[in-house]
């Protein structure tokens, strides 16, 4: 599996997404389309931009009972996305069920990738907010765990997280970590943050950048950055 840069699109609508896409003359990122921008568009943004040539990892992150995830994942591996993921503390039973449904007549399906603890959920938080009292790493290996049992192809952790993940897991299971910033940029509301160059020491397959490029003054030069210091 070939490690690459993820661009968050988490952008309000079309017209926002399209006039930043545009600035991209040269190259054809892979592309996350989160919630905010498939609930205001609809399927039609990812036909439009794996159209224009892009991979498409749709982070829905699904949760539900193991019926509803199957079917909604049926829906969306037909948009023909590359990833897509749900939360893994939905249990194996709803990672199974929605393995299921993403497969296609022909054999095919996106890749499946499951949420541990979003990268922005401190101990702290986990501690006080969800009652989880065991540390971090804990969870996130417990959770990773179950993902492979289930079946999946890997997890979205943060890049602090992914040797552990690996180790736990195997080193073909696929880390998709957010959480990355620029050792001279904005952390912003995330906490367990690493750079691209560090991400890449730590085993991280694929990165997923969201402001440092879409907020930079120069997208398409941020975007060359990571690729740069995530890829080499
Ligand atoms: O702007 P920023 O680089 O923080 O964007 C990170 C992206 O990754 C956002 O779209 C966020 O929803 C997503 N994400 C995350 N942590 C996770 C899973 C997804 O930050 N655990």
């Amino acid at each position: 599996m070939n490690r690459d840069v993820i661009i968050a699109c988490d952008f309000k609508n079309r017209a926002e997404t399209l006039a930043f896409l545009d600035r991209f003359t040269e190259e054809k990122p892979y592309l996350k389309i989160g919630m905010e921008l498939f609930y205001a568009e609809g399927p039609s943004i990812v036909r439009e931009l794996k159209s224009r040539g892009h991979k498409i990892f749709l982070d829905l992150k699904l949760h539900d009972i193991p019926n509803t995830v199957k079917s909604a994942m049926a829906v969306l591996s037909s948009l023909d996305v590359d990833m897509c993921n749900l939360h893994a503390g939905g249990t194996i039973a709803m990672m199974e069920a929605a393995l299921e449904g993403l497969m296609r007549p022909d054999g095919t399906r996106p890749l499946l990738i499951g949420v541990t603890q979003l990268t922005s959920t401190s101990e702290e938080r986990m501690r006080e907010d969800l009652l989880i009292e065991r540390p971090i790493e804990e969870v996130v290996a417990h959770y990773a765990r179950n993902t492979k049992k289930a079946g999946l192809d890997g997890v979205v952790c943060s890049p602090l997280e992914a040797a552990r993940v690996k180790e736990v897991c195997g080193a073909d299971f696929l880390t998709v970590t957010p959480g990355v910033r620029f050792a001279d940029g904005d952390i912003g509301d995330q906490s367990r943050i690493a750079t691209p160059a560090r991400a890449k020491e730590l085993g991280s397959d694929f990165i997923v950048v969201g402001r440092p490029i879409t907020r930079a003054e120069d997208p398409v030069a941020a975007y060359r950055r990571c690729v740069a210091d995530f890829i080499g």
